[in-house]
């Protein structure tokens, strides 16, 4: 058999890593895909000398990889603009695509995917959600007897990082994040990791993958881990439950539900345990019931896992040519989401302030599920004030924002009210 040709762009941490993996287990590629993968040409736009790149040629033009001794172009340079380009001059040449670029998947899957149609030429995207765990795979081929209803779970691996550290370690966002970075797990931009534009990427590509679906970016309600405080997540612990940044897309008879934001989620819940990097997303098929995959979600080895397992594939012949999506399916609103509710309420330390504080919920029709109220006097000089937690029971998103303004208003509330959202899984996720 010929061997299979690859062309890679960008030698950052990604690139670097898939370097390395294709020259080391050259011989066991080979074995698995019945023919080499052969690394031919290399082009980054900042060199990198101190990357053995063995035979391959090095450029720092993107447009070397336009070259006819190249079967597969590898896209590991990050960014929208000239990854479209890249992508689109491959598959205009009749060149298979390999990438892990989820910003440019979430926004121009369509378009891609329709010319890779076209031209008859596959699209391996593996590594463009949750780093090493097999996912695209598993939901194209494994879960194929499935009609999946839901997926859930963490996809943003930066972000688990910093809310792990926290909770386990006591350090503070800065530290932590500062620390996802220096580990590469990070965006080139960190606040695609911690505003959850990360998440939604990687939630909209899997829920169109899983809903055979056009799946409209913009129609994902997302929020992300920047403004959770260590106290919510100790409050949050004496609760029962762990603080995750999770993603949840579910298939309703009108649309999808389509959310990232950070929840309460039950220890008893298995993903409640998935710490640091480790990324872990649950898949419930009509027959099948819940299934969960866990693995490292970013980091260069595991995601260069990812990309490799995409090309031995290619080079099998099975990493399928895309096909347009049976559908487009409306996002629902993230007002049509009913759930519990974590509510943190700074307020005077008085009587009567409590008791305003459940006559709101109670006019509301808000169940209480869970308080706790502890002296606290932490601000020296200025009055004190003690932090309400309330756990409610389900209410429509409506209801809780128009709660928290009024609570907001009263004058025995002195700050900010922190609310996080509860999510029980159970009834989707595998029980600890
Ligand atoms: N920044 C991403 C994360 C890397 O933290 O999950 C993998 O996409």
């Amino acid at each position: 058999m010929t061997p299979l040709r690859v062309g890679l762009a960008g030698l950052g941490t990604v690139g670097g890593s898939v370097v390395r993996l294709l020259l080391d287990n050259a011989a066991l590629f080979e074995r698995r895909a019945g023919r080499r993968l052969d690394l031919v040409r290399v082009a980054s736009r900042t060199p990198k000398p101190d990357i053995d790149i063995g035979s391959a040629t090095f450029d720092t033009a993107l447009a070397s990889l336009d070259a006819d001794d190249v079967d597969v172009v590898v896209e590991l340079i990050g960014g929208v603009s000239a990854a479209k380009d890249l992508v689109a001059t491959a598959i205009g040449a009749g060149r298979h695509v390999v990438t892990a670029n989820k910003a440019l998947l979430a926004e121009y899957g369509e378009e891609i995917f329709e010319s890779a149609n076209r031209r008859g030429v596959s699209v391996g995207f593996e590594a463009s959600v949750a780093g090493g765990i097999p996912i695209v795979n598993a939901l194209r081929t494994g879960l194929a007897g499935n009609r999946i209803d839901a997926i859930a779970g963490i996809v943003n691996g930066t972000s688990n990082y910093i809310l792990t550290a926290m909770q386990e370690d006591g350090r503070d966002f800065a530290t932590a994040l500062a620390e996802a970075q220096r580990l590469g797990y990070a965006e080139a931009d960190p606040t695609f990791d911690v505003e959850g534009i990360d998440a939604a990427q990687k939630l909209a590509i899997l829920a169109a993958l899983a809903f055979d679906a056009t799946i409209d970016i913009g129609g994902v309600h997302v929020e992300g881990v920047s403004g959770i405080d260590i106290e919510d997540i100790r409050y949050a612990r004496e609760l029962g439950f762990s603080i995750k940044h999770l993603g949840l897309a579910r298939l309703h008879d009108d649309g999808i539900e389509v959310r990232v934001h950070p929840a309460l989620v039950p220890e008893s819940v298995l993903i409640s345990k998935v710490s640091g990097v480790m990324n872990a997303v649950m898949a419930h098929g009509n027959a099948v019931g819940p299934t969960l995959y866990v693995g490292p979600g970013a980091g260069g080895m595991p995601t260069a896992s990812a990309v490799v397992a995409d090309l031995v594939e290619l080079a099998r012949g099975t990493l399928p040519v895309p096909r347009p999506a049976a559908r487009r399916l409306p996002s629902l609103g993230i007002e049509d989401v009913d759930c519990a509710h974590y509510l943190k309420i700074p307020a005077i330390d008085q009587p009567g302030v409590f008791a305003e504080v459940a006559d709101v919920l109670s006019r509301h029709e808000v169940s209480i599920e869970a308080v706790i109220q502890r002296p606290q006097a932490i601000r020296s000089g200025a009055e004190p004030w003690v932090p309400i937690i309330i756990v409610t029971d389900d209410v429509p998103e409506a209801v809780v924002r128009e709660c928290v303004s009024e609570l907001a208003n009263l004058a025995g509330v002195t700050g900010e009210i922190s609310r996080i959202r509860v999510a029980d899984l159970s009834a989707m996720m595998p029980p600890t």
